[in-house]
């Protein structure tokens, strides 16, 4: 099942921004580069740090703590695909921003 979560709209990131986005008991980092929106967990799947501070480039963001740089449209280390950080579809319409996040089903 997939749950749509609406972003409030001060919450969503201008073109070359980032938010922090709390719901529930997620923290997520959300990126809009050149218009698309990226939504992943604020956490480092290294060693946890904030990923919502790092260093972007296009769309490879740069963790501060060790410098690990993940892709966000993949959500995947770059030149890997061993570690990833969690990452989530985002639907925009008429400007409302929607995190997708599937949930499992009970076993
Ligand atoms: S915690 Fe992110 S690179 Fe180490």
């Amino acid at each position: 099942m997939t749950r749509r979560i609406p972003v409030p709209p001060r919450k969503l990131p201008q073109v070359g921004g980032r938010a922090l986005f709390e719901f529930e008991d997620k923290s997520l980092a959300l990126f809009n580069v050149e218009g698309d929106v990226f939504a992943i967990d604020d956490s480092c799947p290294h060693q946890g740090a904030s990923l919502c501070g790092g260093r972007l480039e296009g769309r490879v963001i740069q963790c501060c703590a060790h410098g690990l740089r993940f892709d966000l449209r993949s959500g995947y280390l770059l030149n890997s695909s061993a570690i990833k950080v969690v990452n989530y579809p985002v639907e925009v319409i008429d400007g409302q921003a929607f995190i997708l996040v599937s949930e499992e089903s009970a076993p």
